[in-house]
């Protein structure tokens, strides 16, 4: 599966800490930012939604303070389903029932520990499709 991963500035130490992680299991494309300079979240997720629909990445992970801002971003691209999660239970369900294809972390809200099992988790589910796939197909507004 090829990734893609972006943060800001609040969520950089966390974004390397799970490209390290995935290291030599996953191919991960490190969107930026490089350095600690303030930037803005939507930027990055704007840069990583696209880069998801134009087929570049299979799959995202957006990290800021909280996700938040990352997946209200994110999610404005129709066929981008951001989910923020702090939970194993929900970051596995938001692949099983919601095909999330981004994942969205918050530095500020994670230990690195949790945070990486919330990526491990929401990988390692698939979209059960079904009734699932009809309910996602009711989500974007645009199609
Ligand atoms: C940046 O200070 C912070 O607002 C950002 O990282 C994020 O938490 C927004 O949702």
């Amino acid at each position: 599966m090829k990734l893609v991963i972006a943060s800001d500035h609040g969520g950089l130490d966390l974004k390397a800490a799970i490209i390290s992680h995935l290291d030599g299991t996953h191919e991960v494309a490190d969107l930026g930012p490089n350095d600690t300079t303030s930037v803005d979240y939507p930027d990055f997720a704007h840069k990583l939604s696209e880069a998801i629909l134009t087929g570049h990445a299979d799959r995202g992970v957006l990290v800021c303070g909280t996700g938040q801002g990352m997946a209200i971003a994110a999610n404005k691209h129709p066929g981008i389903r951001a989910a923020v999660v702090s939970d194993v239970f929900s970051a596995r369900m938001a692949s099983l029932h919601n095909d999330a294809n981004v994942l969205c972390l918050g530095q500020r809200v994670l230990g690195p520990g949790l945070a990486l099992e919330l990526v491990d988790a929401w990988l390692a589910a698939e979209f059960e499709g079904g009734r699932h796939a009809r309910r996602v197909g009711k989500i974007d507004l645009s199609a």
